[in-house]
């Protein structure tokens, strides 16, 4: 079965196909998007119950991770994985660091029903096989846990895949949750614009429930 069918040729390439390893070997200790953004990172992982906040402690996964992880209180254990080893050492959150390149290779290096969410925050433009991602996101969520992806009207262009650079910022919500379909294993996708308007950057979420029983 084709995962992409029917998407155009082209959509999951990008300006720069060289290792995303040359891109990010410098480390960039900087924010993506502004305060206001992020602190609406923040709410939706309040609201979701997966923050230190929550009724029990939390495992969660941040995929395509750095130095900050956007958390208002950090879960008990945070597994950061992203490109660049520096950005992940200085994220004060994280419990545990993985140095794993997804277009390299699409799956996640944890057991089966390992965290209880996965997150992932400006960063699932970059992805050329997202959908493989997401299935292996699915596949490490315990039944019940929670995905969720956030996004804004920034990137590096020539990292991010040709299609999310042509689709409309106000439609990117429909593109992620179409990709956590084909994905499978989670229940219907949500997509909300979690900040007010007005100026500053936008946020969107897409969050889904892993489906199945314990
Ligand atoms: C725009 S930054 C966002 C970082 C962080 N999530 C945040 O909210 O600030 C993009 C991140 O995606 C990660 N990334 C890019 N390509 C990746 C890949 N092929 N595999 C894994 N992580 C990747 C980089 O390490 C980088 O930290």
């Amino acid at each position: 079965m084709d995962l992409y069918a029917g998407f155009p040729d082209g959509f999951f390439s990008r300006a720069d196909e060289s290792p995303d390893a040359v891109f990010y070997r410098p480390e960039r200790l900087v924010t993506h998007i502004d305060d206001r953004a992020i602190a609406a990172v923040g709410a939706l992982y309040a609201e979701l119950g997966i923050d230190g906040d929550a009724v029990r402690p939390m495992r969660v996964l941040d995929l395509m991770s750095s130095w900050v992880s956007h958390f208002r209180t950090p879960p008990a254990e945070l597994v950061v994985l992203g490109m660049n080893a520096a950005e992940l050492a200085a994220n004060p959150a994280a419990t545990e660091r993985i140095v794993h390149d997804l277009n390299a290779d699409p799956s996640v290096p944890l057991p089966d029903g390992s965290v209880d969410a996965v997150v992932c925050c400006v960063s699932v433009d970059y992805l050329t096989r997202p959908i493989e991602v997401l299935a292996d996101a699915a596949r490490v969520l315990r039944p019940g846990g929670v995905l969720a992806l956030t996004f804004s009207n920034r990137c590096f262009p020539t990292k991010a895949v040709r299609g999310w650079l042509v689709t409309p910022e106000g439609r990117h919500g429909d593109l992620v949750a179409e990709l956590a379909r084909r994905a499978g294993g989670f229940g219907e996708p949500v997509v909300a614009l979690r900040t007010p308007p007005g100026p500053g950057d936008p946020l969107w979420s897409v969050t889904a429930v892993r489906e199945g029983s314990a």
